[in-house]
Formats: C-alpha cells, structure tokens, sequence
C-alpha cells in the first residue's frame, strides 16, 4: 500500500490506472478511521481494482469555532487499518496541497443544503461538495461509497454529481452501530462514559419511533414530541433538531410513509451527535 502527499503524484497514478483500464473505487474520510469507514472499504474492495482512500481533515466544512483542531487524528493507526482491509493507495494531502494561497473556487448546492445541518453550521455543505469535487477531479474515481449516517451529506453529493454531470458511481452503506445501537463516528471519542451512556438515546428513539409508525402511528409530530420528552430527561444533551423529512427532498413530512427518514442532531455535551433512520422500512 502506497501513501501519497502530493495532489499531482495522486491524479497521474489514478489517470494512469484509468489508462490501464482499472477500475477506481474512492473512499474520501477525514481519517479516524472506525468499523464504518472500514465497511466502505471492505464494499469499495469488491467493486474497484484499485481501492483508494482518502485521509483529509477539511477545514473549509467547519465553522468558527466547531471541532476542526480538535477533530481526532491518527494517520498511523489509519494506514494500519487500511493496509489490512487491502487498500491500495491512501491519499493524505495536507491543507496546502489542497487549498494553495489564492485558492477561489468553491462549489454550492442549493435547497437540499437549508435545511437540518445546513441551518445549524452554515457552509459546511458548501465546504464538504468543493472539497469532494476536488478529490474526484484528484482520484478520477468510477464508484465512491459513503456512509449513511450522513444522510443529507449523501442526499448533496448524489445532486452534485447529477447536476454537473460527474461521471462517478456514488454508493450509500447502511450505518455501522456499537453493540448496544450507538451509530459509529470518529467524535465518538469525545464522549465520557455518562455521556456516551447518554447518547444511546438516539438509536433507541430512532427504534422507538420505527415501532410507532409500524405500528399505525402516521403524525410525524407526535412521534417528533415523543422524542423530544426522551431527550429532555438527560442530564447533558441539547437538541440541535429532530425532524421527519422526505427521503429525497428532505423537507418535513406532514403524514409519514416509506418514504419518511427521522434525521436527529443533539449535543451530549459539547459533542454533537447525528443520526438517522427510515420510519417504515
Ligand atoms: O464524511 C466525511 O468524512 C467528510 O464530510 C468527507 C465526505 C470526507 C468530506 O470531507
């Protein structure tokens, strides 16, 4: 397995590989790597002839004063991680590989960025769909897979690559859990015990609420309401939003169907936490 620093030596070995006829699969992660990243991987492997993994802690998705110094890094571990899952090339650049000074282009999606994390951390849509350009025109990638714990995350890069036409195959994995149903995420480790403890809340809504509406329930409200109480009896959460939205356009739902994804974002503390998952599937 080859690690790669530099923008230039990463686009020939993938135009190459394409020249050859390869077929590319592309992870992009900003590294921390945990069982959901690996199950990318694992997916990419059977789909790609080279697997490529990108480690690149954005900065441009971040607001001021959200995680990006703290955000955990390991690269060793990663590479570690990496080399046992069978990538071939991971794809490190620092900052300045990626935004040189007079850097000027970013690329916006509209609509589908309002709403949910798009209202609460203004830009980081607009950080994450230039930074993900970017690393496409770098990888030259056919497939690239992400996790669907970042369900709107998913939602705007399908439409940017719809709308201008990449030719990249863009795969949605099922979110990985803990044992007892806390969503993966590298910000995991932020989490004391009483926190972590705390945030089993969310998995145990989403369960709730998939109960409810299997069971007839079909106010989105109500079970909006219901959750809301759960939370507020924790000692240390604060919620973000709780919505229930159309899988596609991901606006509110006013009568709940197939179609109906709870999307939640609470902070335990000073961690915030997202998760999702389909009401009647
Ligand atoms: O999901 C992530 O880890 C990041 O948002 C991504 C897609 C790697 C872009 O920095």
């Amino acid at each position: 397995m080859d690690i790669i620093n530099s923008v230039e030596e990463m686009q020939q070995r993938a135009l190459t590989a394409r020249g050859n006829g390869q077929k590319i699969a592309f992870v992009p992660t900003m590294g921390y790597l945990h069982q959901g990243h690996l199950s990318l991987l694992e997916e990419g492997r059977r789909r790609g002839v080279l697997l490529v993994l990108s480690i690149f802690v954005n900065p441009t998705q971040f607001g001021q004063g959200e995680d990006f110094d703290d955000y955990p890094r390991d690269l060793r571990k990663d590479c570690a991680l990496a080399e046992e899952v069978g990538v071939d090339l991971v794809f490190a650049p620092d900052a300045k590989q990626m935004y040189p000074s007079g850097y000027a282009t970013y690329v916006d999606v509209e609509r589908l960025t309002e709403s949910l994390c798009g209202a609460s951390r203004p830009g980081h849509f607009r950080g994450v769909t230039t930074v993900v350009n970017k690393l496409f025109n770098i990888v030259q990638p056919h497939v690239a897979l992400f996790g669907c714990k970042d369900f709107q995350q998913l939602a705007v890069i399908r439409q940017m690559v719809t709308d201008l036409n990449m030719p990249v195959d863009v795969i949605g994995m099922p979110i990985v859990r803990e044992e007892d149903g806390l969503a993966m995420s590298s910000r995991n480790v932020y989490l004391s015990a009483a926190q972590r403890l705390q945030a089993l809340t969310l998995s145990a809504i989403l369960g709730e609420s998939a109960h409810r509406a299997t069971a007839g329930e079909r106010d989105p409200q109500v079970l909006i309401e219901a959750a809301r109480q759960r939370i507020a009896e924790l000692a240390d959460a604060r919620i973000d939003y709780i919505q229930i939205c159309h899988q596609d356009s991901l606006e509110d739902m006013t009568q709940i169907d197939d179609n109906a994804v709870m999307l939640l974002a609470v902070y335990i503390g000073d961690t915030r936490l997202i998760d999702n998952g389909y009401l009647l599937r």
